[in-house]
């Protein structure tokens, strides 16, 4: 088993450090003429998806609205089943396995409503590949970790694709050098921000846009390998609610990158510290701004916006996974949970 973790400690951190590859891998397979054809007709999209996977579905979301102005739904797999809300349009079901009983449901029930369907899987041969009319095959190769890593930045390549072709092109250069800058953050020290983490209790993971996501998929990291209980809230949202929470003993991990919502996010910050709580920010290198507002400050290269998206939720998968170990979990095969959930 050792020579298959590759030297690494565990499936995990090994995943987590495939990711430049399984990225470009994604990137250069492309998408298909027949798979071009339906995103380019589609005049709406819904995408149905579980766990990590609505989480990549969420950042496509925050992409997609703004830069290609298609409006975008996002469902969880489950919910949908029951409740499912009035369909056009291209219907995505993102799973990583391809065997998620919950998004199999959403997809059928797409199907029966004659909608387009397009599965995003990293299983060629599963069960969403033949239930959906076409298939976008990631690149990431077999995932053996529970907690979803590689799977998630594959299927983020696969998603931005999508947002690229709507726009004619333009993040072609963006997506091609992203795995460079993923490669980058694999060496960021994150030793502080752990020591800080597995000392806590609760930790919250706050961002805006693309960074809420990204913020979700943090905190459920977080809590799926180290049991540290971890929420992923909108940046704003604390204050209606979640400050009741905040002490000493709470750190807040807080994604902060320049753009439009640079500028709340620092007063946000400064909300969280005035409630006397340790702030971990993610911000781009050299912000020495920002860096002089927080308890610790984890820069990420400053590149394009849709390449910061990576690189931080890399760090917070490298977060996770640190504090597990630090707790000494067990990372790989955390308690109760399934690779894949072929129930309902
Ligand atoms: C399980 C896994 C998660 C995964 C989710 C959805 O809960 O532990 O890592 O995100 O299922 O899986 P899928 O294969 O559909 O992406």
């Amino acid at each position: 088993e050792d020579t298959r973790k590759g030297g690494f400690a565990h499936y995990m951190l090994k995943e987590i450090y495939e990711q430049p590859q399984s990225f470009y891998e994604t990137i250069r397979a492309g998408i298909d003429d027949r798979v071009r054809r339906m995103v380019m007709e589609a005049d709406e999209i819904t995408l149905v998806a579980c766990g990590t996977s609505y989480h990549t579905a969420l950042v496509f979301k925050y992409l997609a609205e703004p830069l290609c102005g298609i409006p975008v739904r996002v469902e969880v797999g489950s919910e949908f089943k029951y409740f499912t809300p009035p369909l056009h349009g291209l219907v995505i079901a993102v799973s990583q396995s391809g065997e998620t009983a919950d998004t199999i449901a959403a997809l059928k029930m797409a199907k029966a409503r004659n909608c387009p369907t397009l599965a995003i899987t990293n299983m060629q041969g599963s069960t969403v590949t033949r239930v959906a009319d076409e298939t976008l095959l990631m690149r990431a190769g077999p995932e053996i970790g529970v907690a979803a890593t590689k799977s998630y930045t594959a299927q983020l390549a696969a998603l931005m694709q999508i947002v690229n072709l709507r726009c004619e092109g333009a993040f072609d250069d963006a997506l091609s050098h992203a795995h460079l800058a993923i490669g980058d953050v694999l060496l960021q020290d994150i030793h502080e921000a752990v020591a800080l983490c597995s000392k806590a209790e609760h930790v919250f993971f706050v961002g805006r846009g693309p960074f809420y996501p990204v913020s979700m998929e943090g905190a459920l990291k977080m809590k799926e390998i180290s049991y540290v209980h971890a929420e992923g809230y909108a940046a704003g949202e604390l204050k209606h609610g979640p400050f009741a929470l905040l002490t000493p003993e709470t750190p807040v991990v807080a994604v902060c990158t320049p753009g439009p919502t640079y500028g709340v996010m620092a007063s946000n910050i400064k909300e969280m510290k005035a409630r006397k709580a340790p702030v971990i920010a993610l911000g781009v290198a050299g912000d020495t701004e920002l860096a002089e507002i927080v308890d610790i400050f984890i820069p990420i290269p400053n590149t394009h916006h849709l390449v910061q998206v990576l690189t931080a939720s890399v760090v917070l998968q490298l977060l996770a996974y640190h504090t597990a170990c630090a707790l000494q979990r067990d990372v790989d095969k955390p308690r109760n949970l399934a690779k894949s959930v072929t129930v309902e």
